[in-house]
């Protein structure tokens, strides 16, 4: 911290400068091949899946064997991580932004032993601490965001949800058998930390009530023009309130047709909680959406299934309904053809056929302001 105390010097701010805050330079930690060949890459082939090689300029190779992660890691498993990181690589390991964690060897001989000790290593059921895959025209690891773990606003488990998908869709993590690359991504609410809205297949937790209110600790914890200021569509005002025991207290009103369930309130007022825990919560799925400009723009996904009930802890009509989907797109789909423009391609009337889910009014979008004509609706430049 700079104080002036400890030294600080605000004429010289950064004269020895002590702080933990922010990353160190990445450079720091490449893999020695890595550094020596930085920005000289002639190109990268996928051996296997989840096997990569990246050729330099130089001759040298880097040869990248990709492992799903459990996305949320103890210490033990980050430990076990850095253990075969120090073992096959030098120390040097990455995670990647799907959650995935690379482990980088500089020559080709290297690659089977690493392999091998990443197979040996199982959960005492049986299954793969480490698989290898999520490569090329396969499905890579589910990105998810904090669920019931941590999050405050969570209308669904992310762990939970995203394990019980993954286990069914295994295979296509270890394959690459699909008609293209399937980003699959999971948001427990609608705040979407989890870029739902641009991968192939995404779910995503949905409230359906509006917040309960909890008058008397709302008065004791709540800075009621933040709730009042949270919400987007005007739904709170303040009000005051009788409780039972006669004492009034400073509250809130909620106008609950205006409510979207979007849980912005909560996030400014813990007393205003909207999970009922009741069957109000579930989930809705989303898909189509993609980054890439490989043969048409990038899309934004689409609402394809209204609600998912929560069925804790294997969520078996969430797994069924995204099997459907990847079942039907994996049939259908041209190669090279994601998710959305197969499902452009023959139509979303049919989409609905093959896939074999219902489409409901909710699935249309009748939501029309300035926004929608004004707000970019692909990632690409436009002049
Ligand atoms: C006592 C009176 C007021 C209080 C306590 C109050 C409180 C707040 C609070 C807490 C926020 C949220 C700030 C944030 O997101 O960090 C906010 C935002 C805002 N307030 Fe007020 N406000 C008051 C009066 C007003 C008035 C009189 C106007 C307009 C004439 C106004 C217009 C806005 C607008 C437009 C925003 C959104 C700003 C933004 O997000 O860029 N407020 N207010
Ligand atoms: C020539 C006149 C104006 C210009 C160039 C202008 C420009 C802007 C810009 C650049 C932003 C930020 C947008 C963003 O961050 O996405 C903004 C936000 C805003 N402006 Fe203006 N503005 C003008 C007039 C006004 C007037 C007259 C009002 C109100 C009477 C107003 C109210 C607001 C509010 C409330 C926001 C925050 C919206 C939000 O964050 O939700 N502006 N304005
Ligand atoms: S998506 Fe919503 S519930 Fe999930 S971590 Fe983000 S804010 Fe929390
Ligand atoms: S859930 Fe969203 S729309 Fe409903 S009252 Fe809270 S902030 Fe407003």
């Amino acid at each position: 911290m700079a104080f002036i105390s400890s030294g600080y010097d605000p004429k010289q701010p950064m004269k020895d400068r002590i702080t933990d805050i922010g990353p160190k330079d990445y450079k720091e930690f490449l893999p020695p091949v890595i550094k020596k060949n930085y920005g000289k890459w002639l190109y990268h082939e996928i051996l296997e899946p989840g096997v990569l090689m990246h050729k330099a300029e130089s001759g040298d190779e880097v040869y990248t064997v990709r492992v799903g992660s459990p996305r949320l890691m103890g210490v033990q498993t980050i430990r076990e991580i850095c253990e075969i990181a120090d073992k096959h690589c030098g120390g040097h390991v990455r995670w990647t932004t799907r959650n995935n964690v690379e482990f980088m060897v500089d020559s080709k001989d290297k690659v089977a032993p690493l392999k091998e000790d990443l197979l040996s290593r199982k959960h005492t059921a049986g299954s793969y601490k480490f698989p290898i895959g999520g490569t090329g025209a396969g499905m890579t690891n589910i990105i998810h965001t904090q669920g019931w773990v941590h999050c405050h606003t969570a209308a669904t488990d992310a762990s939970g949800t995203v394990k019980a998908v993954m286990d069914d869709l295994f295979d296509e993590f270890t394959h690459m058998r699909l008609p293209a690359q399937l980003r699959v991504s999971m948001a427990c609410c609608v705040n979407m930390c989890g870029a739902v809205h641009c991968s192939d297949i995404g779910f995503v937790g949905y409230h359906r009530k509006p917040p309960i209110i909890d008058h008397k600790i709302l008065d004791q914890i709540c800075e009621v023009p933040l709730a009042v200021a949270a919400c987007p569509t005007a739904a709170i005002r303040p009000t005051k309130v009788d409780l039972p025991d006669g004492t009034k207290v400073n509250s809130v009103a909620i106008k609950n047709e205006r409510c979207m369930f979007c849980g912005n309130c909560y996030t400014m007022c813990p007393a205003l909680p909207l999970s009922d825990g009741q069957g109000g919560d579930g989930l809705i799925i989303m898909v189509g959406g993609k980054v890439s400009n490989r043969i048409s723009n990038p899309k934004f996904s689409k609402v394809v299934v209204d609600f998912v009930p929560n069925e804790p802890p294997r969520w078996p009509t969430l797994v069924k309904k995204v099997r459907q989907i990847v079942d039907a797109y994996s049939k259908g789909a041209h190669k090279y053809e994601r998710l959305g423009e197969w499902a452009e391609r023959i139509g979303w009337e049919r989409f609905f056929e093959v896939c074999d889910l219902e489409f409901t009014w909710h699935l249309i979008d009748d939501f029309r302001d300035p926004a929608y004509e004004t707000w970019r609706q692909t990632t690409n430049f436009k002049f």
